[in-house]
């Protein structure tokens, strides 16, 4: 816990607002910043939030790049659940972002290996990710980093562990069609990232927050490597808050 901020919400929807606030600054501060970008329940309200404040004028997309952190393997762009498909529907399509300006892994790519070297690549072309958003598994995962003995490194495929798959088949009509794979950024992606912001709502995140920043640095615990970024912002609302 040597530099992380912490900014304690009343509530999610308040927590989309501050971080909405650490956007905006980004981005007025570098027009063409290139923001990391996560799916999930948790970016929704912050999501709601800069379209609203594009709208009035308060943030401009237009030369700003986004890469997502992950998608899962085998959906195409536009398959109902993938995460291309709902970056569009939550943010993308709503902002003055430009489409080749957006980057999500390629679920349906025939040469994985391939497409996860030129998805950081293109990160680095771009001069890397100015800020990172981050959601939080129950696990501790970030990007769809599991957790292993090891903290892996670079863009790769991944093999979806059974709480993951339990916690997402509510979008799926069943288990089964749930992806059994994905392709994430590596914990050493996320890492480079020039500035880190976290979001963690709900009550039901309490107990791995409190593993994840007040607890050892352990692989265990993909997210505990955050306690060694230098630029990392908590923002949480009350009911995950870990103290009183
Ligand atoms: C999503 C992602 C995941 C989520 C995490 C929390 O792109 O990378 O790590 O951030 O699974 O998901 P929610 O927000 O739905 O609780």
């Amino acid at each position: 816990m040597l530099h992380t901020r912490i900014l304690i919400a009343d509530t999610a929807e308040q927590a989309g607002k501050l971080a909405a606030d650490e956007f905006e600054a980004v981005i007025a501060k570098k027009p063409a910043a290139v923001i990391g970008l996560a799916t999930g329940s948790t970016p929704l309200p912050l999501y709601r939030e800069l379209i609203a404040r594009e709208k009035a004028g308060k943030i401009d997309f237009s030369k700003v790049r986004s890469a997502n952190l992950d998608e899962y393997k085998g959906l195409a762009p536009d398959h109902e659940q993938s995460y291309r498909k709902f970056m569009q529907d939550n943010l993308l399509s709503h902002i003055s972002i430009k489409p080749e300006n957006t980057i999500v892994p390629l679920g349906l790519a025939e040469d994985i290996e391939k497409m996860c070297q030129e998805y950081e690549e293109k990160i680095e072309s771009w001069g890397g990710v100015d800020c990172q958003l981050l959601g939080i598994g129950h696990d501790g995962h970030i990007g769809f980093n599991e957790p292993e003995d090891h903290f892996p490194a670079m863009t790769h495929e991944v093999k979806l562990t059974e709480m993951t798959i339990n916690a997402n088949k509510r979008f799926f009509d069943s288990i089964d069609d749930v992806p059994r794979a994905a392709i994430t950024m590596g914990i050493g992606t996320i890492m480079a990232a020039k500035k880190i912001v976290m979001i963690v709502t709900g009550a039901d995140k309490k107990e791995i927050l409190k593993k994840t920043f007040w607890g050892p640095v352990d692989p265990q615990v993909p997210a505990s490597i955050l306690q060694f970024h230098p630029d990392v912002t908590l923002i949480c609302d009350k009911a995950a808050y870990p103290f009183d």
